[in-house]
């Protein structure tokens, strides 16, 4: 058993199964409520900081719907896209209890590096091909090694695509991690 720690989501090694649980960072959002106590002067200027703060995007960082919402949102996305998409360098989703805890086969790290993943790889496949702007659609979740597992069939997969960019890249080149498969024994 070994526990993994991402920015949306805390990941439960068991055996052949990765339960993945939505981080709800309540704690982080009090303490921006108490910032914004300490900001305001009055209770009207509390009310409006709390107000803003609410209706920020959920991409914006520290706010309200980022803080307690992005690790649901990215579980259900996830469990979405592979009932969907099925792109067959996802690593599969056996299940999904309303985006609070999904649980998804487990792999092995992935050991490549930064530079042969996804600057040789990735990146010059997709120059090659114009594709606009890689580095800013793709560059975050793809340059992660992280993000990315080996299966027990030395298959590459990746194990964090709960965002649309992502899923986009992976339907588009389905052979996109072929190269990177381990020969089994
Ligand atoms: N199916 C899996 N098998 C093995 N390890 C996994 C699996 N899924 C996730 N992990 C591990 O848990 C970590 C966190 O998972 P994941 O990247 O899905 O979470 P996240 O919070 O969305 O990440 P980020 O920090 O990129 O937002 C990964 O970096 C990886 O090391
Ligand atoms: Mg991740």
């Amino acid at each position: 058993m070994e526990w993994k720690k991402g920015n949306r989501r805390i990941v439960l090694l068991v055996g052949p199964f990765a339960i993945k649980i939505a981080r709800v960072r309540l704690i982080k959002y009090l303490a921006t409520i108490r910032q914004n106590w300490t900001r305001a002067e009055n209770l009207k200027n509390f009310l409006r900081l709390v107000k803003k703060d609410l209706c920020y995007p959920i991409d914006t960082d520290g706010g309200f719907k980022h803080l307690i919402f992005r690790g649901l949102l990215a579980n259900l996305r996830e469990f979405a896209y592979f009932v969907l998409k099925r792109c067959p360098n996802m690593m599969p989703i056996y299940f999904s209890l309303l985006g609070f805890v999904n649980i998804q086969r487990s792999g092995l790290p992935c050991d490549l590096d930064y530079r042969t993943l996804w600057f040789d790889h990735i990146q010059g496949k997709l120059q090659d091909d114009g594709i606009e702007s890689p580095v800013r659609r793709f560059g975050h979740h793809f340059s992660n090694s992280e993000n990315f597992c080996f299966d027990s069939k030395g298959r590459l997969r990746m194990v964090d695509y709960g965002d649309p960019e992502t899923v986009w890249l992976l339907q588009k080149y389905p052979d996109l991690l072929e190269p990177f498969h381990k020969p089994s024994d």
